[in-house]
């Protein structure tokens, strides 16, 4: 039964993490405790969350009362577009590990290919409603990430929300010292990512899913948009196992070596988001979910389409 995946790096992450993207003020140290007590060791957060300091309250809980040790516990953040600035860089981990009280992350990625103008707006956005791009470029933030390894502030450093041409320029840097151990994107059963994730696992890069459930409490979604979580053929495959719409959303990325990091603020559904190790789906399960890809995309990024590092013109 595969419960973790390998980073090439000889260190291995937890298949099902907990994700923490819209876990709000007052919510996620819960669920990050409630988390902890159903078995996840794998916790995703990121800087731009706005969470930090609650997930690093409930880490530290379950540690002070020894439910789990640090060692056990995989913990992921990200650094924002607007610390790509290579004298910004550390300085950004630092904080995100200080609101943690960590002194190292199991991995830190960088969130998007995209510089922002730094400052205290996490979101520049000009009139025209586009980000206020920054003259950085991804590789001289990849080269600030990694001295963060060197330094130990880290275990190992990935990207996010890449496309494979950025990818293959950062694997072609010259003087590159490691490549990306993860890449985190949107997948789902109406985005299966199939040639991406084919070409990652083929450089070794692992790959984890965000985005499992179809995300439905984005605040962009339009009424007229598929829900996987109320999809019929979804409900029916559930029906035959068992189990319910969300735990065939995220057993469908354990049988393809992907991690997968379902978030909820609901203990009920944290414990449920879990059960899903105690039954496989069939070959031909797989290949029917596989079919309802149709490349839609919750997370268009429209508010970037004009920055010259936009990672979603590629064909993957
Ligand atoms: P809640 O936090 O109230 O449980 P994604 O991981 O794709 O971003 O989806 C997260 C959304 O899905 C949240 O709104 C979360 O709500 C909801 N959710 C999480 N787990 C389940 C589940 N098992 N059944 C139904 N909805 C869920």
């Amino acid at each position: 039964m595969t419960t973790s995946v390998s980073l090439g790096t000889g260190a291995s992450m937890p298949i099902v993490g907990l994700g923490t993207w819209r876990a709000s003020e007052g919510q996620v140290e819960q669920a990050v405790r409630a988390a902890i007590l159903a078995g996840y060791r794998h916790i995703d957060g990121a800087f731009v969350y706005q969470n930090e300091a609650e997930v690093g309250a409930g880490l530290k809980a379950m540690m002070q009362q020894g439910v789990v040790k640090r060692e056990e516990l995989f913990i992921v953040s990200k650094l924002w577009c607007t610390f790509h600035q290579r004298s910004l860089v550390r300085g950004a981990c630092e904080k995100t590990l200080q609101d943690l009280q960590l002194d190292a992350l199991d991995l830190y990625l960088m969130h998007f290919p995209i510089g922002f103008q730094p400052g205290d707006n996490l979101f520049p956005l000009g009139t025209d409603d586009q980000v206020i791009g920054d003259d950085s470029n991804f590789l001289d933030t990849w080269e600030a990430m990694e001295e963060l390894v060197d330094c130990g502030l880290v275990k190992a450093i990935g990207i996010s929300n890449f496309n494979h041409q950025q990818i293959e320029t950062i694997l072609n840097k010259p003087g590159l010292k490691y490549k990306p151990a993860n890449n985190q994107i949107e997948c789902h059963p109406y985005l299966t990512q199939d040639k991406l994730i084919s070409y990652c696992h083929s450089k070794g890069i692992s790959v984890t899913a965000y985005s499992p459930l179809g995300s439905p409490d984005r605040p962009w979604a339009k009424a007229d948009e598929p829900s996987l979580l109320e999809d019929p053929k979804i409900n029916a495959i559930a029906r035959q196992h068992n189990k319910t719409a969300a735990q065939v959303l995220i057993r469908f990325h354990i049988q393809r070596n992907v991690a997968v990091i379902p978030k909820s603020s609901n203990p009920q559904r944290i414990t449920e988001n879990f059960q899903v190790f105690d039954f496989e789906l069939s070959p031909e399960d797989m290949k029917t979910i596989l079919s309802f890809n149709r490349n839609f995309r919750g997370f268009k990024m429209e508010w970037a389409s004009q920055h010259k590092d936009f990672p979603l013109n590629a064909e993957f």
